[in-house]
């Protein structure tokens, strides 16, 4: 049985003030929760704040991308090794704002991958087809894809080590949730790619869905078969929904 994760990805948001009173309330919030994994992605100057305040607590805590380079002349980036050094558990590779604004491609993507589990920090690695490429038909292709460019590069393994998170382009933000069933077949899809090469590895891989999870959906989203969880944007900026959403993972595992 695999244990649901709910992350929060918080994006460019909030000050360090907004840090520490959204991490007091998600402390408090998920207190009692046993049977759920949660953790947060603040912004890289607030990763202190999450060290300080999470440690000692059952809550993990992530960065929202990390360099592909191991280190040295690299301005501007941040190694896997330094997340580790802030006690990081996570790190969300190749979300689509990333491929979108970034440049970020399939083969840099699982360069970071690599460079995250070779530290010892979890990869969650983003996977999603836009609008159009669903109206054409090709979102299995495109999440195909996504999937294969971490394979190709460091072997079914990785995903022993890794989480993935499924986010159609066109829910992130939007408000506009794919439906459960849209979802769980995505998810069913990705889980039997990995299958085809490693059965025990797909089995044990944890499969989140993300784009517009909020309260009002989360339950029946996480109560699908292959959804194992949330990575939660917009609705992780509010601590009454995260922890809502938190609740929902901890009712269905
Ligand atoms: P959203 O974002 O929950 O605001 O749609 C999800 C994400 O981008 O990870």
């Amino acid at each position: 049985m695999r244990r649901p994760l709910i992350a929060g990805n918080w994006k460019m948001n909030g000050t360090k003030a907004d840090a520490e009173e959204l991490i007091r309330s998600i402390i408090a919030g998920v207190f009692e929760m046993r049977k759920v994994d949660v953790a947060v992605c603040p912004p890289f100057p607030y990763l202190f704040i999450a060290e300080q305040m999470l440690a000692g607590t059952a809550i993990g805590w992530g960065s929202q991308d990390v360099s592909r380079e191991e280190g040295g002349a690299f301005t501007g980036q941040v190694s896997a090794a330094m997340l580790k050094d802030f006690g990081c558990r996570y790190a969300i590779v190749g979300h689509s704002e990333r491929r979108q604004f970034n440049g970020e491609t399939d083969a840099i993507i699982g360069r970071k991958y690599a460079q995250a589990m070779a530290s010892g920090v979890v990869p969650i690695l983003c996977v999603g087809e836009t609008l159009e490429e669903r109206e054409q038909g090709k979102t299995e292709e495109v999440v195909a894809s996504h999937i294969d460019g971490v394979l190709n590069l460091a072997g079914v393994e990785a995903y022993g080590h890794g989480v993935v998170a499924y986010e159609p382009v066109w829910a992130i933000g939007t408000g506009v949730t794919a439906t459960p069933d849209q979802a769980q077949e995505v998810h069913a899809f990705l889980r039997e790619r990995i299958a085809n090469k490693n059965k025990e590895i797909a089995e044990g891989l944890r499969i989140l869905y993300g784009g517009s999870m909020k309260p009002g959906n989360a339950a029946e989203l996480i109560g699908q078969p292959d959804i194992d969880g949330g990575l939660i944007g917009g609705a992780s900026l509010k601590a009454a929904d995260f922890v809502a959403i938190c609740q929902a993972g901890e009712d269905n595992a």
